[in-house]
C-alpha cells in the first residue's frame, strides 16, 4: 500500500456534527484523502478509517471531546485509492451560539518519521 507523506505545510481540517458526520473538509484534506468535498460531506468520518487504528484511540478521542476537552493524537488514515497517511491531529469541540449547534473540528499536521515509528509500535499493543 502506498504511503502519502504529508508535506510540512499540509494542514488538513475537517468538521463533523455531534455524531461524527462530516460537514466540511478543507482542500488539503480532500487532496490527501483523495476525495472531493461533495463525496465527503454527509459521510461518517470513519470513511477514512484505517484498519490498523486501534478502537481505543477513537474511544479516547470521543470521550475527550464530548467532555469539552481537546484531544491530540496520531492517526493513520486510509485514502480513497487504498493508500494511507499519518497525521498528528488536534480535535476540539465548538459550540455555535447562533445556531446552538455543537460540532467538532480536527486540524492535522505532518508528524515526524520518529513520531510515526513510535506510535506504530504503541498502536500494535492496543486494540
Ligand atoms: C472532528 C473529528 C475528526 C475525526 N477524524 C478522524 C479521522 O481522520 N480518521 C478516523 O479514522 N476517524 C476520525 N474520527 C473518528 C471517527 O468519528 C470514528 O470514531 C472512527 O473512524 C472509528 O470508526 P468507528 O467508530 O465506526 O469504528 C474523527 C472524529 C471527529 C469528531
Amino acid at each position: 500500500m502506498q504511503e502519502y507523506i504529508l508535506k510540512s505545510d499540509d494542514f488538513l481540517v475537517s468538521q463533523t456534527d455531534e455524531k461524527g458526520i462530516i460537514k466540511f473538509a478543507n482542500d488539503d484534506f480532500c487532496k490527501v484523502a483523495g476525495y472531493t468535498l461533495e463525496e465527503l460531506v454527509g459521510q461518517p468520518h470513519s470513511v477514512v478509517r484505517h484498519s490498523d487504528m486501534p478502537k481505543a484511540a477513537f474511544k479516547d478521542l470521543w470521550e475527550t471531546v464530548k467532555s469539552d476537552k481537546i484531544w491530540t493524537g496520531y492517526v493513520k488514515n486510509r485514502t480513497k485509492d487504498g493508500g494511507y497517511y499519518w497525521v498528528f491531529a488536534t480535535v476540539f469541540p465548538k459550540y455555535d451560539t447562533a445556531t446552538k449547534e455543537r460540532s467538532y473540528i480536527s486540524c492535522r499536521r505532518k508528524p515526524s518519521a520518529t513520531e510515526i515509528q513510535e506510535i506504530q509500535e504503541l498502536y500494535k499493543t492496543m486494540r
